[in-house]
């Protein structure tokens, strides 16, 4: 049949399609292949122009390069492109990965398709793909690419995906961020949301060009912002960073009243675990997913894969939402509550089951597991007593707390009910180590077997109990045990630095420059703690940092704990548990009752995460178990002394969670 044939046969079709329409009030139900185009209200449509291809449901139309695969137009009832049609093509909607060759600098690379296909067709569900085959040879990134647009009936927005694939053989590299990045336009969306609490009108993006840079190019201080209420303010994109737990619905509401929200119905493919921080929306306005990355974490977090690893991993579907409210004209949170409503309504139909990739597994291709975690600290109770409100989770095998490094693979996790019960529910199949942490007990828990789990079959785990890390009974204690320094002393801020006034009020910790609150509040000599007195809401600054002598210059500072013993015994060990919720470029160095010794114990150089510049209140976790000799101590007053000794900088640091002394060994 020749083209033109082809076409006349179209033709009629569509005249059929029509008349059938008229006459019975239905539509013409379109096949995968089908070609026909009918104006129907919110059944989906696809067209193909020169360069571009449009998917729409008569409530969002989407545009996309094609065969690239960049998101060029955003549509939302009838509206103009809600992207920022001020940017290039390519800087409006996109997938991208920050990777490096060995030893070599970063490179964006932004996915580009090669080629273009149309992999379901019809009114109820359309699904498109870009993809593109790495050759040797090639300068971009050695992956095989197979980006993802859906687009269902009545559904007001669309979803994306990507399976990256690396082949053995192809050239080692790293992947140092990947990440799917919505740009919107500016003079509509000021009014970010991503928590009940960090929800405001944000800056424009001049303002960051008219501010002043602070101590680091990411936060820059407003000084003469559009909105002049802003003025004082300090912008960076990290006051609005979450856990990844947390991270589920984040975005941006117009001033003509459209919501445009991110939504990440699942954490199973992001890297690090739960705790692992990330950034949400920022000054742009952008919004973001994030995938990869070494936020919060360090180059720990990078993926390094050697030449002859194989690997393969579908990122998403994160679902792109909208939504409008005329009352919301007063009151922009409405749009936000709507769109966390919608957040739980997308989480509760995880594993989606419209994905047509075969590499994303449907929910009677996964299987769960299933049991009961006991915790058992001799100290509290003889018996082992359910772990409640705990976090358990499937991740890669790996050592003790290894998930909090993991980053090529799937994890699943999820919380525990008051006794301790847990079910984790849509694995992907696979062998697992099973981990968890509890908050109130340091450590962390590994079962300790291996786990399958396989298709369609639920695992029931029995002896999970969680032996807590102690080796004697608690003579004193600091802080809380919650992986957090949220419950130490956190200072205000610089009054030169203005604090945002939020409707419901932040964690404390959310600010801009607490780092130089330190020298501050001990301007002459270092924090002294005296147990029994101090007091470790007001006492104990919640970072220990190093000691601002101006002109650039910065020395370490020693921090002590003063307690009292009686009845010391000289051959038995005591125990020192110091569990740190952060470290940057430290090194701790622990002395006990003679300040010029050698140290006694040292964590070495440790740390990457960065938390403290990037306004978090923790970043990775490390637990200590210090043996201290009964000798080392005297009856009397005893001091250890706590240096952080790596002193380069302001923002060299370890932020403590708990520190404990436990009595003789038993
Ligand atoms: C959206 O797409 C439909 C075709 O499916 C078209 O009729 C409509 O004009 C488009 N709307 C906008 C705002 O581009
Ligand atoms: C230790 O006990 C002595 C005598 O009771 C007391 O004077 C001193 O303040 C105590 N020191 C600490 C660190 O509690
Ligand atoms: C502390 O005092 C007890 C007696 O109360 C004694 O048995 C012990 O040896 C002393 N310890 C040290 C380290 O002096
Ligand atoms: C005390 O700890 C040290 C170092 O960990 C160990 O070598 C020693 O055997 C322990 N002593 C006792 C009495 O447990």
């Amino acid at each position: 049949m020749g083209k033109l044939r082809l076409e006349v046969v179209v033709q009629l079709l569509i005249l059929l399609a029509h008349s059938q329409n008229l006459l019975t009030g239905e539509m013409l139900q379109e096949d995968d292949d089908g070609q026909a185009v009918l104006p129907a209200s919110s059944t989906v449509h696809l067209q193909r122009h020169n360069q571009h291809v449009v998917m729409s449901n008569g409530i969002v139309n989407v545009t996309l390069t094609a065969p690239g695969g960049l998101v060029t137009s955003i549509t939302y009832k009838g509206s103009e492109n809600l992207l920022q049609t001020q940017n290039k093509e390519d800087n409006r909607g996109y997938w991208d990965v920050v990777w490096t060759k060995p030893g070599g600098h970063d490179i964006m690379d932004k996915l580009l398709g090669t080629r273009y296909k149309v992999i379901r067709r019809n009114r109820d569900h359309t699904e498109i793909s870009f993809t593109t085959t790495w050759t040797v040879g090639s300068a971009r990134v050695p992956l095989n690419v197979d980006k993802r647009y859906v687009m269902l009936r009545d559904s007001p927005g669309f979803y994306s995906y990507a399976v990256l694939e690396r082949l053995k053989g192809w050239p080692a590299f790293d992947i140092q961020e990947a990440r799917i990045v919505f740009k919107l336009e500016e003079n509509r969306f000021q009014y970010m949301a991503m928590s009940d609490e960090r929800q405001r009108v944000m800056p424009m993006s001049v303002d960051r060009y008219t501010g002043q840079v602070l101590d680091y190019p990411e936060a820059v201080l407003l000084t003469r912002p559009t909105n002049p209420e802003l003025k004082g303010e300090v912008d960076d994109k990290y006051l609005y960073s979450c856990d990844n737990k947390n991270n589920k619905v984040h975005g941006w509401v117009s001033n003509d009243h459209v919501g445009f929200w991110m939504i990440t119905p699942s954490n199973e493919f992001r890297t690090g675990g739960p705790f692992k921080q990330d950034l949400t929306s920022h000054v742009g306005p952008t919004l973001l997913s994030m995938f990869i990355s070494t936020h919060y974490a360090g180059e720990d977090l990078a993926l390094k894969f050697q030449s002859e690893e194989y690997w393969k991993k579908v990122f998403g579907p994160v679902y792109i939402y909208l939504n409008s409210d005329a009352s919301s004209k007063t009151n922009p949170s409405i749009l936000w509550n709507d769109a966390k409503q919608r957040m739980q309504m997308e989480e509760g139909s995880w594993p989606y089951n419209f994905p047509l990739s075969e590499d994303f597994l449907k929910s009677n291709q996964r299987g769960a597991a299933r049991g009961q975690l006991l915790v058992h600290d001799w100290y509290k109770n003889k018996k082992a007593l359910p772990g409640a409100s705990s976090y358990v989770g499937l991740a890669p095998p790996g050592a003790v707390g290894s998930w909090q490094l993991e980053n090529r693979g799937y994890q699943f996790w999820t919380q525990t009910d008051q006794e301790g019960n847990f079910l984790i529910k849509n694995v992907i199949p696979g062998t697992y180590s099973l981990f968890a942490w509890v908050p109130g007990t340091i450590g962390d828990y590994k079962h300790r077997s291996d786990i399958t789990i396989s298709p369609g079959s639920i695992v029931e785990l029995r002896n999970v109990v969680f032996e807590a890390p102690r080796k004697g009974a608690t003579l004193w204690e600091i802080g809380v045990p919650d992986r957090t320094a949220a419950e130490f002393f956190i200072p205000n801020p610089d009054p030169k630095f203005k604090i945002h006034q939020y409707e419901r009020p932040i964690e404390r910790f959310r600010q801009y420059g607490l780092w130089t609150g330190y020298t501050d509040h001990y301007p002459h000599t270092d924090l002294v703690y005296t147990v029994g007195q101090s007091d470790y809401e007001k006492d104990w600054f919640f970072a220990h940092v190093t000691r601002n002598l101006g002109d650039r210059q910065f020395q370490a500072t020693t921090w002590q704990i003063l307690f009292n013993l009686t009845k010391v015994t000289k051959g038995a060990n005591y125990t020192l548990q110091i569990a740190l919720a952060s470290a940057n470029q430290a090194e701790l160095q622990v002395r006990v009752n003679d300040q010029k010794s050698l140290p006694h114990f040292t964590t070495r150089l440790i740390g990457r995460d960065n938390a403290l510049a990037r306004h978090g209140i923790h970043g990775l976790y490390h637990l200590y178990s210090i043996d201290i000799t009964g000798s080392r101590l005297i009856n009397g007053t005893n001091t250890i002394f706590l240096t952080q000794a790596r002193s380069q900088g302001p923002f060299r640091e370890v932020m403590y969670d708990y520190i404990r002394l436990e009595g003789p060994s038993t």
